[in-house]
């Protein structure tokens, strides 16, 4: 017991959180308007001061691995998010009648906490999430934290589920901010009340594959995005749509579906978890952002390192036939990493990579992931020490 508060004072004097007493108080929420719960604020019971979970750091997967603690802060009318808190992870009570679940007004972010070999933590590029959800929250009606919000309840997010984050080169805790209309609302208006929630669990590779080539699918019946609606946004309302072409191309032994255009049905876009990069001689091509493709960090990020390594970078439309012909193709995102892709399947016609080894891909991966770990200088300031 005297432990567990050692432990949480040090926890709450290495980040902004306030006072200890905020952590040992029981919130409870009396108004009406208040239909989403937070959950009670109290000293959990689950805290353990060893270093690692005891779990099988071997076998991480992408699966839910729930961990000791979320973060939560709410907004009601005045568009000002009130001081956060970290509580035990467990579930949230909600109004039928909120507005996440009777709209779809909510939007999802995602971000993870890495550890180096010198055993110190950091997030990486987490301000850029920060920027993305402010521009999906005006999109979808909703207020947002600031970014020092936003990156300071991530940090102590990450710092209070340390004994997750995976040994070096074993995973990552991937952090999910979640930003809701928790508020009651029947008739269809932005909802009454707004629940920031940070959730995390400790994971590996995003797909089955781990970093074997993944086999894509191109959709031709139904799309990911159109033009004028929330397709540039992390909007959870983008999410439910693809589980269709999904799952039946999942059935059919494919890793992942790609989406095109809807206007012209030619060029690609993006696939249901990730960007797509396409690689032809020297220069690197990936799809404009044009409000249907969603912003991805990692896609910023390769952008970054490809044009410092001195190659060609271009963002605009690319058909079907062009990747179709490229050297070289491969995925990105903050869930899948850098993935590269082995084949692409379109209209019964299937056609795999000449560059089987991916030397772009690898040379670019190899450069962001020696950035996250120390071994390559970060002169961009996108590494956030945590410790
Ligand atoms: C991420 O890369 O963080 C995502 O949100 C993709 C999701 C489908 C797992």
């Amino acid at each position: 017991m005297i432990q567990r508060s050692v432990h949480l004072r040090n926890l709450i004097q290495s980040s902004s959180i306030g006072s200890l007493s905020k952590l040992r108080t029981c919130k409870f929420f009396t108004s009406q308007a208040a239909a989403a719960s937070l959950p009670q604020v109290c000293e959990p019971s689950v805290y353990s001061d060893e270093e690692y979970a005891d779990i099988d750091w071997n076998n991480l997967g992408f699966g839910l691995m729930p961990t000791d603690y979320m973060y939560t802060m709410k907004c009601t009318q005045d568009d000002n998010f009130e001081q956060g808190q970290l509580s035990p992870y467990g579930n949230i009570e909600l109004s039928p009648s909120a507005g996440v679940l009777n709209y779809a007004q909510g939007l999802f972010e995602g971000t993870k906490a890495y550890r180096r070999e010198d055993g110190r933590l950091f997030l990486f590029r987490p301000d850029q999430n920060a920027i993305r959800m402010q521009i999906g929250a005006e999109r979808m009606c909703m207020p947002s934290p600031t970014v020092e919000q936003f990156v300071d309840a991530v940090k102590q997010t990450a710092l209070a589920n340390r004994r997750w984050i995976p040994p070096p080169g074993k995973g990552s805790l991937y952090i999910r901010p979640l930003l809701m209309g928790s508020g009651p609302i029947l008739g269809l208006a932005p909802a009454p009340e707004y629940t920031f929630l940070i959730y995390a669990s400790a994971v590996g590779n995003y797909f089955k594959e781990g970093l074997a080539p993944l086999s894509l699918y191109v959709e031709d019946e139904s799309h990911r995005a159109s033009r004028g609606g929330a397709g540039g946004v992390k909007t959870i309302a983008n999410y439910a749509p693809v589980l269709k072409a999904l799952t039946r191309a999942r059935n059919r032994g494919f890793s992942d579906v790609l989406y095109l255009d809807s206007v012209n049905k030619k060029n690609i876009e993006e696939a249901s978890s990730c960007n797509i990069f396409i690689v032809k001689g020297n220069v690197l091509s990936t799809p404009a952002t044009n409000g249907t493709i969603l912003e991805g960090v990692t896609r910023k990020s390769i952008i970054g390192v490809a044009r410092d390594l001195g190659y060609q970078v271009e963002e605009r439309s690319i058909s079907v036939e062009e990747l179709m012909d490229g050297d070289e193709v491969f995925c990105t995102g903050t869930a899948v990493g850098v993935a590269p892709v082995g084949s692409i399947t379109y209209q019964n016609k299937r056609v795999e990579y000449k560059m089987s080894a991916h030397p772009m891909c690898r040379e670019l991966y190899s450069t962001l992931v020696g950035i996250q770990t120390g071994l390559i200088e970060d002169k961009r300031g996108w590494i956030v020490d945590i410790n």
